[in-house]
C-alpha cells in the first residue's frame, strides 16, 4: 500500500511542533511494517540552507491559482525509508518562519493546488491513501470528489483526515473560494464547506474525507461536545460513523533515557537513581542554579501560547518557588506568554531558569533532568510531553483533557503501583497548586516518588500500536 501524508511540516525538515513528529513517525512506523509512504510538505526558505540530505529536482509545473500563475519546483529526497516530496516557490515559502502570515491563506491554497496538480500530472505515483494533517490541505479532498468525479484513475483513491488541533480551522473569504481553488461557489450555498459567513477548509475536510481521525480517543469524545468542539462538532457529528480517536506514541529510538546523547548519564527503569540524578545536577548547572537536593526541579517543555496553561503556571507555582522548590523552562511563542515566565525568573532568580526559543539538547536535558514535568493545558488533543516525560521517568503533572487523560495515571487516583504523575481536573490556578503542592510532598518521599518514577518509564506509548490501527484504517478503505 502506498500512503501519501499531506503536512504543512514534518520531521526531521522543519518543525513548530507535535505535528511534526507525529508525521515522521507515523511515517517510520508504517515502513518497518513494510508499507510504502511519501510525505509531502512546502519547501520553506529556512530548511534550504540546513537541509542535509541530498534534494533533487524531478519537476516543475505551473499552479493557477485564480488570475496568478504560480510556479512550483518540485523537489525530492528520501529520509529513513520515507519519501519526501517538497514543493518550493520562493513567492510563498522562502520566508523566516512557517506560518502566522497575513497570506497564509493563499500560501496553502497554493500548496494544496500543488498536492493535487502533482497527482493529477502523473509526476509522482498515485497513492492509495492520501492522510491530510490538519487544516492546511483541507480542500484536498474536496478537490478530487468535486473535480474528478468521473475521473477513474482517482476512483479508487481513499482519504484521511487527522485533526490534530481544532482550533486552526483555516478560514477564509467566501470569495476566494472560486479564485483560490476552482470551486463553484455552490459549494458555499448548499453548506458543504461553509463556516458561518465564511468557509474553513478543516470544516471541509471533515466533510468530504472518507474516514477523519484525531489524536486520542478522549478528544474525540471532546470534539462531539459543544465545549470541546470549538464549532465543529454538529459537522463531526454527522459524520459520527467515520470519526476515531487514535492516541499517538512517541519516537522511542529518539527518546530514550538508556542512551541519549544529549544527557549528562543514561538510565534505565530498573536503575535509574544516579542516572537521574545526575542529569539533574547538568540541568541545573546549565541554567546556573544551585542544587538542594531536598526540592524537587518542576520542568516545562511547550509552545508558548494560550492553550498550554502557562498563565496558571505564573499563578500557581509561586507558593512552590517561596518554599524553595525550582522551576526550568524552554519554548517560545506568543510574547505575554513569555513575559509571564520571565516575571517569575525576575522574582526567583535563584531558582527558575527560563530558554526562550527552540534548542533540542536543552528540551532533553529537561526531559530528563527535571522531577516533575508541567503540561497544565486548557486543551490538548494528545499532546507529546507528557509521553516523552514518562519515558525519562519525569512524572507528568497534568490537567486531564485530551491525551494527557489517556496517558497520565495521576496519584491522586491511583495506587503507588498504578501511579505515574498527577493531575487535575479544573481549569484553576488553585486546581493546579493542589497538584503541585501533592507532587512536592511526594517528592520528599522518596520510596513513593521512586515507585511512580519506575511505572512512568514502563508506560508504554510507542508507535506500535497506533501504528497498526492506522494501517488497520487505511486497509478497510482499500477494501470499500
Ligand atoms: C497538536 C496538538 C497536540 C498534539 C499534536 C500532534 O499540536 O495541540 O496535542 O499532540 O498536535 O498530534
Amino acid at each position: 500500500m502506498l500512503v501519501l501524508m499531506v503536512s504543512s511540516e514534518a520531521n526531521p525538515l522543519a518543525k513548530t511542533g507535535g505535528l511534526a513528529d507525529v508525521v515522521y513517525a507515523l511515517s517510520k512506523e508504517l515502513v518497518s511494517s513494510k508499507q510504502e509512504v511519501a510525505i509531502v510538505m512546502p519547501l520553506y526558505g529556512t530548511m534550504f540552507k540546513d537541509i542535509n540530505y541530498p534534494i533533487r529536482q524531478i519537476a516543475s509545473f505551473d499552479v493557477i491559482l485564480g488570475w496568478r500563475n504560480q510556479r512550483a519546483n518540485l523537489f525530492t529526497t528520501l529520509i529513513d525509508g520515507i519519501t519526501y516530496y517538497l514543493i518550493d516557490n520562493e513567492y510563498y515559502f522562502a520566508r523566516e518562519g512557517l506560518y502566522g502570515y497575513g497570506d497564509d491563506t493563499e500560501r496553502f491554497a497554493f500548496f494544496t493546488q500543488a498536492v493535487y496538480d502533482m497527482l493529477k500530472q502523473g509526476v509522482v505515483p498515485l497513492p492509495d491513501i492520501v492522510h491530510v494533517h490538519d487544516w492546511q490541505a483541507g480542500m484536498l479532498p474536496v478537490l478530487f470528489k468535486e473535480r474528478e468525479k468521473g475521473n477513474p484513475l482517482f476512483a479508487k483513491l481513499k482519504t484521511v483526515l487527522t485533526i490534530h488541533n481544532p482550533a486552526f480551522q483555516g478560514i477564509f473569504s467566501q470569495d476566494l473560494l472560486t479564485e483560490f481553488y476552482g470551486l463553484p461557489h455552490q459549494l458555499y450555498d448548499n453548506g458543504q464547506v461553509r463556516f458561518g459567513n465564511q468557509v474553513s477548509t478543516l470544516k471541509s475536510a471533515i466533510v468530504y474525507a472518507d474516514m477523519i481521525t484525531t489524536v486520542s480517543p478522549t478528544h474525540a469524545e471532546e470534539l462531539l461536545t459543544s465545549e470541546g468542539g470549538k464549532g465543529l462538532n454538529s459537522v463531526i457529528e454527522l459524520r459520527k460513523g467515520r470519526f476515531v480517536g487514535i492516541l499517538n506514541g512517541i519516537d522511542y529510538q529518539e527518546f530514550n533515557p538508556e542512551n541519549d546523547k544529549y544527557l549528562a548519564a543514561h538510565y534505565s527503569p530498573e536503575n535509574f537513581s544516579a542516572g537521574k540524578s545526575l542529569c539533574r545536577e547538568q540541568l541545573l548547572k546549565t541554567f546556573h542554579l544551585t542544587n538542594d537536593e531536598k526540592r524537587p526541579l518542576f520542568g516545562l517543555v511547550s509552545r508558548l501560547t494560550w492553550q498550554k496553561g502557562i498563565d496558571l503556571i505564573e499563578k500557581a507555582i509561586r507558593p512552590a518557588l517561596e518554599k524553595g522548590d525550582y522551576f526550568v523552562a524552554l519554548g517560545s511563542g506568543e510574547k505575554s506568554c513569555e513575559d509571564l515566565l520571565e516575571n517569575l525568573r525576575r522574582e526567583f532568580p535563584e531558582q527558575v531558569g527560563i530558554y526562550l526559543g527552540y534548542n533540542n539538547t536543552l528540551a532533553h536535558e529537561i526531559y530528563a533532568g527535571s522531577d516533575i514535568f508541567l503540561m497544565p493545558s486548557l486543551f490538548e488533543p494528545c499532546g507529546t510531553g507528557q509521553m516523552i516525560a514518562l519515558r525519562y521517568g519525569t512524572l507528568p503533572l497534568v490537567r486531564y483533557t485530551g491525551g494527557l487523560k489517556d496517558t497520565v495515571l495521576g496519584y491522586e487516583n491511583n495506587s503507588v503501583a498504578k501511579a505515574n504523575g498527577f493531575g487535575f481536573c479544573e481549569y484553576s490556578p488553585e486546581a493546579l497548586n493542589q497538584a503541585i503542592m501533592l507532587a512536592t510532598k511526594t517528592y520528599r518521599n522518596s520510596k513513593v516518588f521512586s515507585r511512580l518514577i519506575q511505572n512512568a518509564m514502563l508506560a508504554n506509548n510507542d508507535w506500535k500500536k497506533s501504528g497498526e490501527e492506522y494501517l488497520k484504517l487505511y486497509q478497510q478503505l482499500k477494501e470499500e
